[in-house]
C-alpha cells in the first residue's frame, strides 16, 4: 500500500511510521487514520517488524489532535461514526502484539495525546506538550481520551486536564506518569531505539503475552488474573521458554525465536 500521510521506515526490525501532515502539525483527518489502521494490520502479520516507532513529522507537532477542518458540519450520528472508527483504530494499537513507542516530539494535543496513550512507551523530547483541549471547542475527547487518562495519570489529574484543557510541559507529563521518559528533541529516536534494543533481547512471545495481560486488565469483561494464568502457561507451550531456563541454569545467554 502507498501512503499519502504516512512515511513509514523500516530499519533492522524497526518500523518508524511518522504522520506527515506538518503544516497541519500532523492532524489527524479521515485519511490519516483510515492508513494508520492500514499500517497496524500489516504491521501485526508482517514477521519483518520486531517493534514500532510512533512519531510526528517536524519538530513541532507529533499530533495536534484530530483534523478539526470537518467538526462544524459534522452531524451526532457521523460524530459517533468518527469516535468509533478512531477507538477501534488505536485499539488495535493498543493491542499490537509488537512493542509500539511513541516519540512525542511536540505537541500531542487531543487525537494526538490518545494516539500517544495508545502506544505501550512514550518517550517525549523537552518540547513536548500533552493536553486534551476538546471542550475549548465544546466537545469531548473521542478516541479514548477520558479513558486512558484518567488510567494513566489517575482520575483526579485527569478530570482536571480534560476540564480545564490546561496544556502540560514534558516534564509535568513525566511527573504525572503520563511519558517513561523525556529527553532533548536529538535523542528522542536514539531513547526509543535503546529501549526496543532492551526489549528485543527478551523472548517475543513473553513480551506479546505482557503486552495482552496487561490490557486485558483494563478491558470490559475481561479478567486480567485470569488472562494471566492462561498467558503464562501459554509461554510453557513454546520453544522460548524452555530455551530462557535453560539458558539461565546453564548461565548463558538465551537465543530466543519468538515461539
Ligand atoms: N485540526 C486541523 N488543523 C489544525 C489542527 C487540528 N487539530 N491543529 C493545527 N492545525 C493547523 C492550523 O489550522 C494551521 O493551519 P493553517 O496554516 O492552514 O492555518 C496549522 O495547523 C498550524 O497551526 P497554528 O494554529 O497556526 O500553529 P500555532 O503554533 O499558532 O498553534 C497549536 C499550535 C497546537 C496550539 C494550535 O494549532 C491548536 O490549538 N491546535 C488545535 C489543538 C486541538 O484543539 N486539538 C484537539 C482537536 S479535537
Amino acid at each position: 500500500m502507498t501512503y499519502k500521510n504516512l512515511l513509514l521506515h523500516s530499519d533492522n526490525g524497526i518500523l518508524t511510521v511518522t504522520i506527515n501532515r506538518p503544516d497541519k502539525l500532523n492532524a489527524l483527518n479521515g485519511e490519516t487514520m483510515e492508513e494508520i489502521n492500514a499500517a497496524f494490520d500489516s504491521i501485526y502479520t508482517d514477521p519483518s517488524v520486531a517493534a514500532v516507532i510512533v512519531t510526528g513529522a517536524g519538530e513541532k507537532a507529533f499530533v495536534a489532535g484530530a483534523d478539526i477542518s470537518g467538526f462544524p458540519k459534522q452531524t451526532p450520528e457521523q460524530a459517533m461514526e468518527f469516535a468509533r472508527m478512531g477507538q477501534m483504530v488505536f485499539q488495535k494499537i493498543e493491542d499490537c502484539p509488537k512493542p509500539v513507542i511513541a516519540a512525542v516530539n511536540g505537541f500531542a494535543l487531543g487525537g494526538g495525546c490518545e494516539l500517544a496513550m495508545a502506544c505501550h512507551l512514550r518517550i517525549a523530547s523537552q518540547n513536548a506538550k500533552f493536553g486534551q483541549p476538546e471542550v475549548n471547542l465544546g466537545i469531548i475527547p473521542g478516541y479514548g481520551g477520558t479513558q486512558r487518562l484518567p488510567l494513566l495519570i489517575g482520575k483526579t489529574k485527569a478530570m482536571e486536564l480534560i476540564m480545564t484543557a490546561e496544556l502540560i510541559s514534558a516534564d509535568e507529563a513525566l511527573k504525572l506518569g503520563l511519558v517513561n521518559y523525556v529527553v532533548p528533541q536529538d535523542q528522542l529516536i536514539p531513547k526509543c531505539l535503546e529501549l526496543i534494543s532492551k526489549i528485543r533481547t527478551k523472548g517475543p512471545f513473553a513480551i506479546s503475552a505482557v503486552i495482552g495481560a496487561v490490557n486485558d486488565h483494563y478491558k470490559k469483561g475481561f479478567d486480567g488474573f485470569t488472562s494471566e494464568v492462561n498467558r503464562f502457561g501459554d509461554c510453557f507451550r513454546t520453544g522460548d521458554c524452555r530455551e530462557g531456563t535453560t539458558a539461565f541454569l546453564e548461565k548463558r545467554k538465551p537465543a530466543f525465536r519468538g515461539r
